[in-house]
């Protein structure tokens, strides 16, 4: 196969959302930059870098793609991504578009890091689902839920808490003690211990991750 002529691109992991949790790494690599491709919300972590910002959100990620490939050719481009590149990220897709040789990963410290460390509980066994963006994922969390003692969700929203509460009711889920860790590290940051009679009151803010354990 013929060698690509360009830069690397560098896949970053900035971690749940605070400068404290993202590694020196990172920051190397965000600060080499020519230009930095991320949400608002992770390019606003870095007002100093000079870089050139272009921001990723609504229907731009698969537009994107080709012009970070493009981009890429003559700059260095880095793209921001929340938590780890690993999990439940925007990095699968640009290392299938460009392949993995092109690509340079550079981990971070995923939300589910912060929030089993938030509950003291290990994640040696868990299992995840991921709700963010696709409900279609629910049948696939009944199955966890009927199956694993520690299942924990991450959500955006879509579907809130109350409601998931409802449904899992309906598929006969019962007798879980339930933690729902919300915007974690950041400013409104909360974790709290809750059981399904209790969820059912409950709107989420922000990004959470839930976190089920069979009592
Ligand atoms: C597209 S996934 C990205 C996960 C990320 N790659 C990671 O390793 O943390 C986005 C989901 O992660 C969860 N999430 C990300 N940051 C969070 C935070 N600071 N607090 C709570 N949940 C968070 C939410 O469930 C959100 O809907």
């Amino acid at each position: 196969m013929a060698r690509r002529i360009g830069n690397k691109v560098v896949i970053v992991g900035c971690g749940p959302g605070s400068l404290g949790y993202i590694t020196l790494k990172a920051l190397r690599r965000i600060q080499e930059a020519d230009v930095l491709v991320g949400s608002r919300r992770l390019l606003s972590l870095f007002p100093e870098v000079q870089a050139e910002k272009l921001a990723l959100g609504g229907k731009n990620y698969r537009p994107l793609l080709n012009k970070i490939a493009s981009l890429s050719m003559r700059k260095r481009v880095v793209v921001l991504v929340s938590g780890d590149p690993g999990f439940f990220s925007y990095a699968s897709l640009l290392i299938n578009k460009l392949g993995k040789e092109t690509c340079e990963i550079v981990p971070g410290i995923s939300c589910i890091q912060l929030a089993f460390a938030a509950i003291g509980r290990s994640w040696n066994d868990a299992c995840f689902v991921s709700l963010h963006g696709r409900k279609t994922a629910l049948p696939r969390l009944v199955e966890a839920l009927k199956t694993r003692d520690t299942v924990a969700v991450l959500n955006d929203n879509a579907v809130s808490p109350g409601l998931l509460c409802e449904f899992l009711r309906k598929e006969g889920i019962k007798g879980k003690k339930i933690y729902l860790c919300e915007n974690l590290s950041l400013e409104k940051e909360r974790v709290r211990e809750l059981d399904f009679s209790s969820l059912e009151e409950i709107e989420a803010e922000g990004m959470n991750v839930m976190i089920f354990l069979s009592e």
